[in-house]
């Protein structure tokens, strides 16, 4: 499924590659290696983020001392990270935790100091200008239907509004395993949330594996979602979003 999801990539010619968490099933060293090797197999440059399957599962001493030291050494030196494309401005946040109060760890949250991070990232001057921003984490932002729907980000209404306030037009997210947009209204203006199915995963919950190709018109502000599915028998499905923004203000295209 990798390497069909990697062919359908590269036929699409991308400017870029966000990744949005869970590259591996276990935080293996062996895992991290194979998919360092795939991210470097792209034409295009990619954000990687961690997910809360990254992190060592069956090295206690690695998960409690260094739990991102294998990604950091096979994917990307930062797990909070900026890449700026052709005008578009890509700043990813590690939203796994190694451990937490309560028994789900798969749970996930982010700092004040991510957020603070993220929103000088938004605000900062890039040259060219970016026409499009863009915040990814791995875990969800609204609850949404199936089992890991409900295993949104605590004080996630602060989180979007502090992104919004600081210029932020999309947000990127994963783990649910189930692709889709919706757009959130915030006290400091709307978001496109943008989840992505799994990629390669064998866990699927109700649809099959999917990317996620966002199309970016400057010109035209405007923003297309398409969502490969990727059905049985090498046959690709399709769903459609559209979204515009007029005078800084996002809205969804209806056919
Ligand atoms: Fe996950």
């Amino acid at each position: 499924m990798a390497e069909r999801v990697k062919d359908c990539i590269a036929a699409a010619a991308v400017d870029a590659v966000v990744v949005s968490g869970d590259l591996t099933q276990a935080g293996r060293q062996r895992e991290f290696a194979a998919v360092g090797d795939y991210l470097k197999g792209f034409d295009a440059p990619a954000l990687a983020i961690p997910g809360n399957h990254d992190v060592p599962v069956y090295s206690l001493l690695t998960r409690f001392l260094a739990p991102w030291a294998r990604f950091r050494e096979h994917v990307a030196p930062q797990t909070d990270a900026i890449l700026d494309v052709d005008g578009v401005r890509m700043i990813g946040l590690n939203s796994a935790r190694p451990a937490r109060f309560g028994l789900d760890w798969s749970l996930g949250r982010l700092s004040d100091r991510q957020i603070r991070f993220a929103a000088e990232g938004l605000k900062a001057k890039t040259s060219p200008a970016a026409g499009l921003k863009v915040v990814a984490l791995h875990h969800p932002v609204v609850p949404t239907p199936g089992p890991a729907g409900g295993a949104v980000i605590p004080h996630r209404e602060r989180a979007l509004q502090r992104f919004a306030a600081a210029g932020a037009d999309l947000v990127l997210t994963g783990h649910v395993h189930i692709a889709g947009a919706r757009l959130i209204e915030t006290a400091s203006g709307a978001v496109i949330n943008i989840a992505a199915g799994t990629a390669a995963s064998t866990r699927q919950r109700g649809e099959p594996p999917s990317c996620n190709f966002i199309n970016w018109d400057p010109d035209n502000e405007r923003l297309d979602l398409r969502v490969a599915l990727f059905e049985e028998a090498g046959a690709i499905s399709h769903r459609q979003r559209s979204f515009s923004r007029r005078r800084g203000a996002w809205r969804e295209k209806t056919a």
